[in-house]
């Protein structure tokens, strides 16, 4: 569906993100037909470049981050929709410079592609300078404070200037496929619903297993770890979306309230259903002390925690959270385990069964249910479970690369105006709310992360607290 025409004003247009994700997701919506011919992307940084120079920047990202043009002419057009402004955000050069890009009959974004300490500078020029209407939208992008303190002044902060609904605060996974397949699955179909409690649900695994380690970004990922970096946002997301009550419309404030009820109901974590790993040397590659070159890093790049929602639907059934860095392999899913049947009129012989539902974030996006069965042949009545398997790919005869990753997605939403994906302040705020004591605790007590080898599934003790509760992770596997 094509959108309104933009213009979309990029800060920190020449950064690592712009360069990797947004420009050239752009560029795969204008080969989709989705942008529309005088939509202008503007970027703006600190560096002096002239319009050129910047084109020439976006055109290399394009070619080693995005998709290969699929008609020659194709980039060298895309690329005529491109500007550049240099910018001091904390002073008054080229805003005029800027304002002169953008037109009255268009849809105005922001994107604040910068580090969190620039967000009021900027904002405060947006709206102080005249570049900014009523009809403005903002775009955000983690890390959205450190804690709860700095989230709230930076929502605080933004507050000033622009309206909750001019902010969009992206969290990508919201953007993926499958986590929108989520809601699909349970509110599209009867078959979940009725059984989607603590009555029925044993406990759910939410697992985001990573092989890379920090990278470069060893300077950021010191300071924030697992618990800030994965945990407090996108796990969270997959948490409410998972456990909340069906919205009554699929509407932003209609979602976003039902998800907040739930960051609410979380019980505070204990000590003891926490794990911490580092990971260690090993496969060639350099132990994360070294990649962050700190030597007495204390920072989790492996977190396993079990948490609780104290409300109707879930009290009694766990929640187990687990991601972590150089893991065996590159999956995300969720699993839902159902209870033992009632009783087994097939005696203690034919063994226990339950069904699981797994639903593949990525790679491979699908879902499995293992369902309860005959084993096939005359040896009588022997139970096996089977998966009935799908991945989306194959089922749909899906081309997935014409699916839009989730940044082209939440940008594309943020033109429409839609603010379903995006986090509202108020959740943001409730997530750190649940997160600060427990990295407190970590503080106060001096805790130390556990090592564990790169290339597995992380510490030991992290498979013991499930196994404390007679029960397992599913399997990293390749
Ligand atoms: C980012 C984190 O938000 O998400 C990274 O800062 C992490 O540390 C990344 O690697 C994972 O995203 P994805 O889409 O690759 O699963």
């Amino acid at each position: 569906i094509p959108v309104d025409t933009f213009d979309l004003v990029i800060f920190g247009g020449t950064g690592d993100l712009a360069r990797r994700k947004i420009l050239p997701g752009l560029f795969r919506r204008y080969c989709a037909g989705q942008m529309p011919p005088e939509a202008k992307i503007i970027g703006a940084a600190r560096s002096e470049m002239d319009a050129a120079e910047f084109r020439e920047m976006v055109r290399e990202a394009i070619g080693e981050f995005g998709s290969a043009p699929q008609s020659a002419g194709q980039l060298d057009a895309f690329l005529e929709r491109v500007f550049y402004e240099a910018v001091d955000a904390k002073g008054d050069g080229g805003w005029d410079a800027l304002k002169s890009h953008l037109r009255d009959d268009a849809v105005r974004a922001f994107y604040f592609s910068v580090a969190p300490s620039l967000f009021g500078d900027i904002a405060e020029r947006l709206n102080h300078k005249g570049l900014s209407t009523p009809d403005s939208r903002i775009v955000v992008e983690k890390p959205f404070g450190h804690d709860l303190a700095s989230a709230k002044a930076l929502n605080a902060t933004l507050a000033q200037y622009f309206d909750e609904t001019q902010i969009y605060r992206i969290d990508h996974y919201l953007g993926k496929e499958t986590v929108q397949n989520l809601m699909a699955v349970r509110f599209g179909n009867t078959l979940f619903e009725p059984l989607w409690n603590a009555q029925y649900v044993d406990h759910i695994e939410i697992t985001v297993a990573e092989t890379v380690g920090v990278g470069g970004r060893g300077a950021y990922y010191d300071k924030s770890g697992a618990m800030r970096d994965m945990v407090q946002n996108h796990l969270m997301q997959l948490l409410c979306l998972i456990a909340m009550e069906p919205p009554a419309k699929f509407e932003p404030d209609a979602v976003r309230d039902e998800k907040l009820k739930v960051i609410r109901a979380l019980d505070p974590v204990e000590p003891q259903d926490i794990v911490r790993g580092q990971y260690g040397a090993g496969g060639g590659e350099d132990s994360y002390k070294t990649h962050v070159e700190n030597d007495r890093s204390r920072t989790e790049s492996f977190i396993a925690l079990k948490a609780q929602i104290s409300n109707w639907r879930w009290a009694g059934t766990p929640f187990y959270l687990r991601t972590g860095k150089r893991l065996r392999a590159r999956t995300s899913d969720i699993t839902v385990v159902f209870k033992d049947a009632p009783h087994s009129i097939f005696g203690a012989d034919a063994g226990r069964h339950r069904n699981v539902l797994s639903i593949r974030l990525q790679p491979n996006e699908g879902m499995t249910l293992d369902v309860t069965i005959k084993e096939p042949g005359p040896g009588g009545m022997r139970l096996i479970d089977v998966p009935l398997d799908m991945a989306f790919a194959d089922a749909l005869g899906t081309d997935t690369e014409a699916v839009p990753d989730a940044y082209e997605r939440l940008i594309m939403d943020v033109i429409r105006g839609n603010q379903t994906l995006f986090m509202r302040g108020d959740e943001v705020e409730a997530a750190w709310a649940w997160t600060d004591p427990i990295i407190e605790g970590w503080e106060a007590r001096g805790d130390v992360p556990v090592t564990y080898d790169p290339g597995g599934s992380g510490p030991e003790d992290a498979l013991m607290l499930l196994h404390r509760d007679g029960r397992r992770w599913r399997e990293i596997k390749v």
